[in-house]
């Protein structure tokens, strides 16, 4: 309702209410109204000052009576009288609801001549998130839309931050295109409005991989010693490892030789080197979204050795020629 309707209205009313002088215009129109404001569901009470002989008083909520003197009109059991004497004309609502919110206006009547005064009513809601992405598990290349969606009055600001490079985004969508495994983390979702502290909540987005071999070593070893082999290999989900030997043959777990896996990685433990442990170990790593390979050698130390250990079996031409002379070596 306009400002114009209000006055209208209310000067309709008190002329029907009162009977006051025909003609009599409600005083104090035009100033602005004193703004109250509460936190939804909480009770408030409105006040209003009378100074002088007063005859008749009334509350409204817009246009609408809620109390003349001590007569209720309002039909809503939150609404009560809080004060009424010579001084004070106070009304309480209790469970203030976003609806209440508006202008409330006393009017009342004094040496016959009518005044009004009037409140604004500002209802505030916390910001709260209401629904927010679940968390995600996608594949390294995806692109990934998260959303947050917060309600609040005033209206809350709705960010996204990570651990890692703080603000993201303004808004209530977080785009990232074409996701790359170093993103993967929590994403947090912040809304505020400055009525209560900022609420949040996270959302956590795994990201997969295929397996990345990390970590290979040609190992020196001795005969009748312990030695270890170990390939470590980054994948999300974790990586299953399998050992071959040069052949491709399976390397099985005997009483000489254990399979250790572990999270991100897999050893191969000699617990008694003997001549037919030396030689090339394939390690090879896999996850349903692919598979890597490694290969090392355990070796006799003293054995002019130059090779590196292969990542993927990918080997230079002067790699080949180290292996090989290797492989004659190790057949001396
Ligand atoms: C009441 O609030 C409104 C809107 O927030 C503002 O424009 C106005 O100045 C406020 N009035 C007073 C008296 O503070
Ligand atoms: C009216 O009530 C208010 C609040 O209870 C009190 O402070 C005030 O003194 C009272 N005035 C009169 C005239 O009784
Ligand atoms: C005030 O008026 C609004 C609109 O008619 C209504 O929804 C609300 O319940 C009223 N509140 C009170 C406290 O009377
Ligand atoms: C949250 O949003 C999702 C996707 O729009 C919807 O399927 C789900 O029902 C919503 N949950 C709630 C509690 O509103
Ligand atoms: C290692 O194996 C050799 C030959 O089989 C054996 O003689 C020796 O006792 C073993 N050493 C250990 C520590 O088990
Ligand atoms: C090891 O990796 C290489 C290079 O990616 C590939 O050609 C080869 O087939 C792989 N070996 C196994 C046993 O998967
Ligand atoms: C070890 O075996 C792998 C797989 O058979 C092969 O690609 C690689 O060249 C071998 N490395 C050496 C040093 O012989």
């Amino acid at each position: 309702m306009s400002c114009a309707m209000l006055r209208h209205a209310l000067a309709l009313l008190l002329a029907l209410l009162w009977k006051g002088p025909s003609g009599a215009q409600a005083a104090e129109f035009g100033h602005l109204p004193d703004n109250i404001t509460v936190l939804e569901g909480e009770s408030v009470v409105l006040r209003c000052k009378i100074d002088e002989e007063v005859t008749h008083k009334a509350w409204l909520n817009r246009s609408n009576i809620l109390f003349t003197g001590t007569d209720k009109w309002s039909l809503d059991s939150r609404v009560s009288l809080e004060n009424n004497n010579n001084s004070d004309f106070s009304i309480r609502i209790e469970r203030v609801m976003v609806a209440d919110e508006g202008p409330y206006t006393c009017s009342f009547q004094a040496r016959n001549k009518p005044r009004t005064a009037h409140v604004y009513l500002i209802v505030q809601v916390p910001a709260r998130i209401v629904n927010i992405s679940q968390d995600k598990s996608v594949n390294e290349g995806e692109d990934v839309n998260l959303f947050c969606l917060a309600v609040g009055r005033p209206e809350p600001t709705i960010t996204w931050k990570d651990f890692k490079y703080g603000l993201l985004n303004e808004g209530e969508f977080l785009e990232i295109t074409e996701i790359k495994r170093h993103q993967a983390e929590d994403f947090e979702c912040i809304t505020n409005n400055g009525v209560a502290p900022p609420d949040t909540r996270k959302v956590k987005v795994t990201v997969n991989y295929p397996p990345i071999i990390t970590d290979v070593k040609n190992m020196p070893a001795q005969v009748g010693k312990t030695a270890i082999l170990r390939c470590e290999a980054m994948a999300v989900p974790t990586a299953s490892f399998e050992w071959y030997r040069d052949d491709r043959r399976p390397v099985e777990s005997d009483n000489t030789l254990k399979i250790k896996n572990e999270k991100t990685r897999s050893l191969l433990l000699f617990t008694n080197v003997t001549e037919k442990h030396f030689g090339n170990y394939t390690c090879f790593a896999s996850n349903r979204l692919g598979a890597s390979n490694a290969s090392m050698l355990l070796f006799r130390p003293g054995a002019v050795y130059g090779g590196a250990a292969s990542l993927n079996g990918r080997l230079s031409g002067v790699g080949l020629w180290f292996c090989l002379s290797i492989s004659v070596l190790m057949k001396v």
